[in-house]
């Protein structure tokens, strides 16, 4: 009985392994950073004999790829794996589809490894739903090497006066002092980066986090637009729609002094082979050291009873659990490792910050979720808020209208 039950196992597993795998996997990597990163993906699947079939749908921070992962969904043609933030990842396993990967983390010890920020979001109901790739974070400063020298910027910004002093030297000399792209989750990005500069962590949390009408709706959250308003000023006059890559890459030629942005910008300078401290800085936005907006992408499966798919399925997951691939993968995506358990040897200086201030904000609690990029509230907030600091930005609403305007959408999509 034992040696049948055996056999049948080695069987079904040769025949597995001989079908013909493969995973279509839905993910909004289009940028060369993104793609050079996800390549690596491809390529470690590829040697296992796992084809990929790629869904690529662009548009920064995932709001286009959601509304085609739904449309897929019912349908009823779910993709084999997709990429995921935050909240999105709740909201799907509350709809049941999404593979149970408990066992497979139980077997490798997940638990353990995974940074506490991240892990609360790679299960739901004790199970194991989704597997992380990386760690982002939304509050950083990118800035050009060749501009400082040019506009003679002896160090960079660490306060709100020394930052407005800098973009304020680089308008003189010509430079665009601060590249940005119109579009509601970039506009949501430098917010949460006022928000936390502006009010603290406290007031971060209980504005974005805890949605306190109180907090929305206060004095600090008013002086939050004023400020956005005052950073609009440094825009070019082209910045809108434009994509964030676009923004990076004006950075990168030294045609503008900064760019705040997510640590996947690293992954353009990267790709354009610069390197930190000689080509460009990458600071924390001034007045926020010490915290970090936490972000990060992890990959979700779909339940399916085909044994081909389930072992694919498992490949993705191993392969993007490897801490080698993880050091790979993230040297160019501009990230650092899900797995705390990985050394930052390899990594340049930037990504060396980052793990640094992982360590140091973990341990003092002030690691929160990104509002932009789905760790703080639920995707029905989350864009709630994009219209409002939307409209503020471009003149449509005052700083006070927006201060109201925030609490009566935040209350409306609760
Ligand atoms: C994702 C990054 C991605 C960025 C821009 C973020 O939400 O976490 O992986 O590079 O969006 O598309």
């Amino acid at each position: 009985m034992l040696c049948a039950g055996v056999a049948l196992a080695a069987f079904a597993y040769t025949s597995v392994a001989s079908a013909e795998e493969n995973v279509e996997v839905l993910h909004w990597w289009t940028s060369g950073g993104e793609a050079a990163a996800l390549n690596t993906l491809k390529e470690t699947l590829a040697k296992q004999g796992v084809n990929w079939t790629d869904m690529p749908v662009a548009g920064g921070a995932g709001t286009n790829a959601m509304t085609v992962l739904k449309a897929r969904v019912t349908a009823g043609n779910p993709p084999t794996a997709v990429q995921l933030l935050g909240f999105d990842i709740r909201d799907w396993a509350q709809t049941g589809t999404l593979a149970d990967l408990s066992s497979l983390a139980k077997e490798q010890g997940w638990d353990k490894l995974i940074w506490p920020a991240t892990k609360q979001f790679s299960t739901y109901d004790g199970k194991w739903i989704a597997v992380p790739v990386n760690v982002h974070s939304s509050n950083w400063v990118w800035i050009s090497k060749a501009a400082m020298d040019k506009i003679g910027l002896a160090k960079p910004p660490a306060n709100w006066d020394e930052l407005i002093a800098a973009l304020e030297l680089a308008k003189k000399a010509g430079i665009v002092p601060l590249a940005h792209g119109g579009q509601p989750w970039q506009d949501t990005t430098i917010f949460e980066n006022v928000v936390l500069s502006t009010g603290g962590l406290d007031f971060y949390r209980k504005a974005l986090i805890e949605l306190d009408p109180k907090a929305l709706g206060s004095d600090t959250m008013k002086t939050v637009f004023d400020r956005m308003t005052a950073l609009k000023g440094y825009f070019d006059p082209n910045f809108s729609g434009r994509d964030w890559n676009l923004a990076s890459a004006m950075v990168i030629k030294g045609d503008a002094l900064m760019q705040v942005m997510g640590d996947w910008a690293k992954g353009e300078f990267v790709n354009a082979k610069q390197v930190p401290q000689k080509d460009f800085l990458c600071i924390r936005f001034p007045g926020t050291q010490g915290e970090v907006l936490n972000t990060g992408d992890q990959f979700s499966m779909f339940k399916s009873n085909d044994p081909a798919v389930q072992d694919a399925e498992r490949k993705l997951a191993l392969a993007i659990m490897d801490p080698q691939f993880q050091i790979t993968f993230n040297k160019i995506k501009g990230s650092i490792p899900a797995r705390m358990d990985i050394p930052d040897t390899q990594f340049d200086d930037c990504a060396k910050k980052a793990i640094a201030d992982m360590k140091e904000a973990t341990a003092n609690n002030a690691v929160q979720g990104s509002l932009a990029h789905g760790h703080a509230a639920t995707a029905a907030i989350k864009n709630a808020i994009f219209d409002v600091v939307t409209r503020q930005l471009n003149g449509q609403l005052t700083s006070h209208a927006a201060v109201a305007e925030l609490v009566s959408a935040v209350a409306s999509a609760k």
